[in-house]
């Protein structure tokens, strides 16, 4: 079975990939950072998850603030807990004392060629682990990111709220040399739940509940702030090409996230036609492939599939 670390900021979709992670995959931790929340919020929200669905893997927390800039928070979409919307059990435990960026360290080089991290959050931690340990790079099977976009952002007019968090993070992570795989909101706000899936959930049992009741939230804010009409299960979806990998495809093509100050600031530029690969006039040096990028997906037939982890938890 496949062995990952999610990488997170709970976060109601985060949460979604944790449980999806958990029914699938070897989880073999979880580590925290900055994002929907403080990280002592999306701390605590990892520590409830853990207590909720009974799970004995250990949390690390992370990052509070980028590399660079000013740290920013997701409060208006994820509410003031930054889980807001379900009535979670208080942490039966804390976190490890391990900082999140020595714990994926040691993580990547007791599972040497065997792991493969899944950021999910802004890409604080990756990035300072690379930056303390180059290693991790030979180390690592590959780096699943739900992030960036091919087309429109949600946070500015071209760059979606993980890479835009922290652009100098992404950069580093694209740039790593590391197998990449990117989901980013061009195929993930394809994965959403429906009010009639949250009134199946609500009948369910209380873990079924729980998630009911954080996609009843996250419906609603992401209604009123970006006029959508179902919860978008953004995270989880890093994690189908592990899972389900017939569910989304994915081109092999170069990524460079735009570090520049101005309109473009956290672009994900993908270069989906591969331009940069031919031999063209007006393109100075041939780029490499260094990113697998969603193009496509199933949306319907994966939000049914994500959700059957959450009706069948046990
Ligand atoms: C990403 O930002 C957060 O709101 C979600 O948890 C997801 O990781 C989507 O842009
Ligand atoms: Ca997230």
């Amino acid at each position: 079975m496949q062995k990952i670390l999610i990488d997170c900021d709970p976060g109601h979709d985060d949460a979604t990939a944790i449980i999806y992670g958990a029914t699938h995959l070897d989880l073999v931790g979880i580590t925290t950072v900055f994002g929907n929340q403080t990280v002592d919020k999306t701390t605590a929200n990892a520590l409830s998850l853990v207590t909720l669905l009974g799970l004995d893997i250990p949390v690390a927390r992370g990052s509070e603030g980028p590399l660079n800039g000013v740290v920013r928070h997701g409060g208006d979409v994820h509410g003031k807990t930054g889980m807001d919307g379900a009535d979670l059990p208080a942490p039966d435990r804390e976190a490890i004392a391990t900082h999140a960026v020595d714990f994926i360290i040691e993580m990547a080089s007791a599972h040497r060629g065997e792991l493969v991290i899944v950021p999910i959050g802004p890409f604080t931690n990756i990035a300072m682990a690379i930056r303390k340990e180059p290693r991790l790079t030979e180390w690592l099977k590959g780096i699943s990111v739900m992030g960036g976009t091919t087309q429109v952002g949600n946070t500015t007019p071209v760059s979606e709220f993980n890479v835009w968090c922290d652009p100098e993070a992404a950069d580093i992570v694209f740039r790593s040399g590391v197998p990449l795989w990117m989901v980013g909101l061009n195929v993930t706000r394809q994965v959403g739940v429906t009010e009639q899936d949250i009134t199946r959930l609500m009948e369910g049992g209380p873990v079924a509940q729980a998630y009911g009741g954080l996609f009843s939230f996250f419906r609603e804010s992401l209604n009123k702030v970006h006029g959508l009409s179902t919860a978008s299960l953004h995270d989880p979806c890093a994690l189908v090409p592990f899972i389900a990998h017939e569910m989304i495809d994915y081109r092999h093509c170069h990524v460079e996230i735009s570090l520049a100050a101005g309109p473009t600031r956290g672009m994900t530029v993908c270069d989906m036609r591969r331009l940069t690969n031919q031999k063209l006039e007006n393109i100075q040096a041939m780029q490499p492939n260094n990113c697998h990028v969603a193009i496509d997906v199933r949306g319907r037939a994966l939000v049914d599939h994500i959700l059957r982890a959450i009706v069948e938890w046990k």
